[in-house]
Order: structure tokens, then sequence, then C-alpha cells
């Protein structure tokens, strides 16, 4: 059984029930915040909880923390430790999902800036299964929503007024009986998925849009390029992709924290490859999962993973 709900605001735990903000709050109103969506998966055999790259989701908070001028006054590593106290306290031996979000906590909506203002962390954890059925093949639409470019918003960080852009394509996506949507650049060049990164396999070649394609640095994204370079001797190109490359392609996966690695079985109704989980993206979808599940003991990514007993 779980645990009473802990949430960790204002710098100590707290009850869930009684972590909440005043109407007033600043990014309530102007989405001045940066989150984090970090896994921690069960491993039922080890009865041990696995938090994958938790060091890595800090960092880039971090970044994001710069960007909008906030100070929350503690390191990577802290924020690592409160986290492990905080999923101990909760006590959820299931896989769970961890939400850190630091934001402009000043109930002073009048003020249009960055500085001079009040930020605050908070860290939540929920119990959280598959967010996309990655079992089959999804199918994706192309948004009439176009990725912010970078000279608009920072897209290289979790910025939380970033997310009405993928909500707005996720929504007109499943609306329209879609399960994903795939954002284009202003210039009709490939970014990203609506909360992942996007790859395209061509003739046993993997490419990916570069970081400069206004999508977010995803840290799947970077597992899966370390895992295809050690696994597979597959050196991953980075480089602008054309829309209708998409529908030529052998293969096309999706990459999160929450989707895991998601094979795309149709693109705007075109079929892609045979319209099955390709080859390339079974191995990769297969050894990631062994990693951060914990299945597999191999020293060299023994770093990515936080274990620990509940
Ligand atoms: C817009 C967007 N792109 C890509 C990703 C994948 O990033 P990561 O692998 O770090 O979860 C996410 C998920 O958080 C996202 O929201």
């Amino acid at each position: 059984m779980a645990n009473e709900a802990k949430a960790f605001m204002n710098g100590k735990k707290v009850s869930l029930k009684d972590a909440k903000v005043g109407i007033m709050t600043h990014a309530l109103h102007y989405g001045t915040a940066v989150f984090e969506g970090i896994r921690g998966n069960w491993n039922e055999s080890k009865e041990k909880m696995i938090i994958f790259r938790l060091k890595e989701h800090y960092d880039r908070l971090l970044r994001g923390s710069n960007i909008l001028k906030m100070d929350l006054g503690y390191t990577s590593q802290e924020m690592c430790d409160i986290t492990v106290d905080l999923v101990k306290s909760n006590g959820y031996k299931e896989d769970i999902y961890i939400r850190p979000l630091a934001y402009k906590s000043q109930e002073l909506i009048a003020n249009l800036k960055l500085h001079e203002l009040e930020d605050d962390l908070s860290i939540i954890v929920i119990p959280f299964g598959a967010y996309i059925d990655n079992t089959k093949p999804i199918k994706c639409q192309t948004s009439s929503w176009r990725r912010p470019e970078d000279t608009m918003m920072p897209t290289g960080v979790k910025l939380a007024g970033l997310y009405t852009t993928s909500i707005l394509a996720k929504t007109e996506a499943v609306s329209a009986g879609y399960d994903e949507a795939i954002l284009l650049n202003n210039d009709g060049t490939v970014s990203e998925g609506s909360g992942e990164n996007l790859f395209m396999i061509q003739n046993d070649e993997i490419i990916t849009p570069t970081e400069t394609d206004n999508c977010l640095l995803g840290i799947t994204r970077n597992t899966i390029i370390q895992i295809a370079k050690n696994e597979l001797n597959i050196d991953i190109k980075e480089r602008r992709i054309h829309r209708s490359e998409l529908y030529l392609s052998d293969e096309i996966f999706l990459t999160g924290t929450a989707a895991h690695v998601t094979s795309v079985g149709s693109l705007d109704n075109r079929t892609i490859g045979n319209g099955k989980v390709g080859q390339i993206t079974k191995t990769l979808q297969d050894i990631y999962f062994s990693i951060v599940s914990g299945k597999i003991e191999d020293k060299k990514y023994k770093s990515w993973l936080t274990e620990f007993k509940i």
C-alpha cells in the first residue's frame, strides 16, 4: 500500500492535498515556469524503484531556470536527494512519474518581468503506466500548428508556456482520430512530436532533426543515440528533415520519457514501411526497456540508474 501522498513545496515535504498555490501566482498567468518529466520504473524481481537519468533531468531543469532568471537555491545533486526521499515517502511499488516544477511563485500578476520575482521548486510523484500504447505502431498526423522557433521562446528546455502549442497539436490530432501530432518548423522542416523527439530510418541509416531544429534536447533522444552507437554500431545522423522524407522512410519512431520508444505505423494516412514495428525500432525498443527497467546489468549504463528499495 502506498503511504499518504506527499509533495515537496516551499522547501519542505507536505501532504499533496495541502500543496496549493494562490490564484495570483505569476506562473499560473504567464506560463513562467520550467518543468521536468522523470520516470521511476518499478522492478518487481529486485523489489527496487529505478529512476532513469535523474541527474540529467535536474541539470536540464537548472538550465531552464537560468533562462527564466530563477535561483532555486538547490544544486542538481540536492534536487536528486530530495526526489529520492520524496519517492520513498510516497511508497509506490509501481511505475511512477516525477514532475518537478520551478516556477515564478510570487502572487504579483501585474508584473511582466522575470527578475525581481520569487521562485519556488515543487515536486510531485504519481503512479504512471503507459502514456502511449507502444505495443503497436501509432497513427500520426502532421499538425497544422508549427513548433515555435527558438527566437520566439527557448525550445531546448521544458518551458511551461511552450506546451500550449504541444497541447493544441495533440488535441487536434486526437480529435481527428490520430494518436499523436508531428510538428513542423516554421520553414516546413520536421521538428518533433507534441511530447517526443522523432527519428526516421532510411536504408539502415537513422536520422533525427538537429538540436537547432527547435526540438527539445530530449534525454531519451540522447539515450537512443548512445544505445545505437554502443549496441548497433550505428552513428545516428543529426540533420534537417523535409516533411516528405518522412513518407519515404522505412521506419519512424518517437522517443520521450513518457512515450518511451514508440513506433509510428502511419503518418497522414500514409503507411510507413510495412506499417508494423520496424526491425531497427524493435531492437532499440528492447534494449532501451531492458536498461530503464534495470533488467540488464551493464556497467556502461549503471550511472543512468538511481536504484533503491521502497
Ligand atoms: C516537446 C517534447 N519533445 C521531446 C520530449 C522528450 O524529452 P525526454 O526524452 O527528455 O523526455 C518531450 C518530453 O518531455 C517533450 O515534451
